[in-house]
């Protein structure tokens, strides 16, 4: 599916957008963990959505005051709540999108990969849900960490033989987001002017900002770009330190998240022209999940953005083969972990 794209039509689109008149609201979307502190501020945006129909809210508890709270805005979407593991299979029933941010976040001095023992049990518990109820929707893997529970998420689906690679998404709208904001403020741009793309994964040096491929097209220096691309890369770590022990990015994160369904929703709903950064399988380079840009349509990934890999900066080249091996580990333990017998 990789495909190049005329230069005009990419990264234009900033959320929320005003471009694309949608139909109707016909979209059912579930939330799993949406009583924690990314799943509560993203309930309420997505809450906000035109396109959504149905507002589908589980975690293990606390949910049903959420439910309510949200379930008085004033916007189309119908909310439920549902609550614990015998509730499931209901939530999941007919939706088109399940965002997962369920799971533990960082204290101080933790790396993604320390989440991985609790919250790979989450994902795999979640995603085998989802695919015994809801295997033909967009599943949107928030939990860290993501370069592992994409992997572990394909292998539940394989393993119930329902996987749709162009189906399966992991979130790292929150690392464009940020490039655009720092890169802004550094070159004194127009927010709304800004796209940078972000590859790789979603974990330290594996995050890659393509600031030679932004638009609109700057110069930088050389320490500019190892300064901006080390910022790029330790933003969460700058929130969680910033937050004491209190948790990780929450807001910024349920923003970028709200970005990715609103522009899934927009795809499924038929709009041609959506482009987002998301970690999925890939053919691009020689790890079987990649983080890219890519063109959504109504059936998932349509396309894999590949021009934004040619002709890359020597330090883009250079750190895009120093990321390889981390992300080629976490995949693999990722896999290994979705084969180990319970
Ligand atoms: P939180 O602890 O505030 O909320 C997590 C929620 O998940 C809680 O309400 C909890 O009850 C629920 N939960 C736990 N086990 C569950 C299960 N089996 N089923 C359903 N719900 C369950 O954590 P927060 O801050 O919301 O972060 C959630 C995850 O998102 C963390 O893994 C964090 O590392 C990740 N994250 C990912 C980012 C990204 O860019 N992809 C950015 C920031 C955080």
């Amino acid at each position: 599916v990789a495909s190049c794209l005329p230069k005009h039509k990419v990264g234009k689109r900033q959320w929320p957008s005003n471009q694309f008149q949608p139909r109707a609201s016909i979209f059912k979307v579930a939330v799993l963990g949406a009583a924690g502190g990314i799943g509560q501020p993203l309930g309420l945006l997505i809450k906000m959505s035109p396109l959504v129909s149905d507002l589908h809210l589980y975690d293990i508890a606390n949910v049903k005051g959420v439910a309510a709270d949200l379930s008085h805005c004033n916007t189309p979407s119908k909310v439920l709540d549902f609550t614990g593991a015998s509730e499931l299979a209901k939530c999941l029933k007919g939706v088109d999108v399940v965002v997962i941010p369920a799971g533990i976040p960082r204290k101080p001095g933790m790396t993604r990969d320390d989440l991985f023992n609790i919250n790979a049990n989450i994902v795999k518990t979640l995603v085998e849900a989802v695919a015994d109820n809801c295997p033909d929707a967009f599943i949107h893997i928030i939990s860290n960490p993501v370069n592992s529970t994409v992997p572990i998420a394909a292998e539940v689906l394989k393993q119930k033989g329902v996987y749709d690679p162009k189906k399966l998404f992991g979130v790292t709208t929150l690392d464009v987001v940020r490039a655009n904001t720092f890169v802004a403020q550094k070159k004194n741009l127009r927010l709304i002017d800004v796209d940078v793309p972000v590859i790789g994964g979603h974990a330290g040096i594996t995050i890659l900002p393509l600031l030679s491929k932004m638009r609109p097209s700057v110069t930088f220096t050389d320490e500019e770009v190892s300064e901006l691309t080390a910022r790029i890369q330790n933003a969460g770590t700058e929130v969680v330190e910033a937050k004491s022990g209190a948790g990780s990015a929450t807001l910024s994160m349920a923003y970028a998240a709200a970005r990715f369904v609103e522009s899934s929703l927009r795809a499924l709903d038929g709009d041609s022209d959506v482009y987002e950064c998301t970690f999925v399988q890939s053919n691009l380079t020689d790890l079987p999940f990649f983080a890219s840009r890519v063109k959504l349509g109504r059936k998932g990934v349509e396309a894999l953005i590949s021009a934004d890999f040619h002709n890359l900066s020597d330090y883009e080249a250079n750190a895009l083969e120093a990321l390889k091996p981390e992300l080629k580990v976490s995949i693999e333990k990722g896999v290994a972990f979705a084969h180990k017998q319970p």
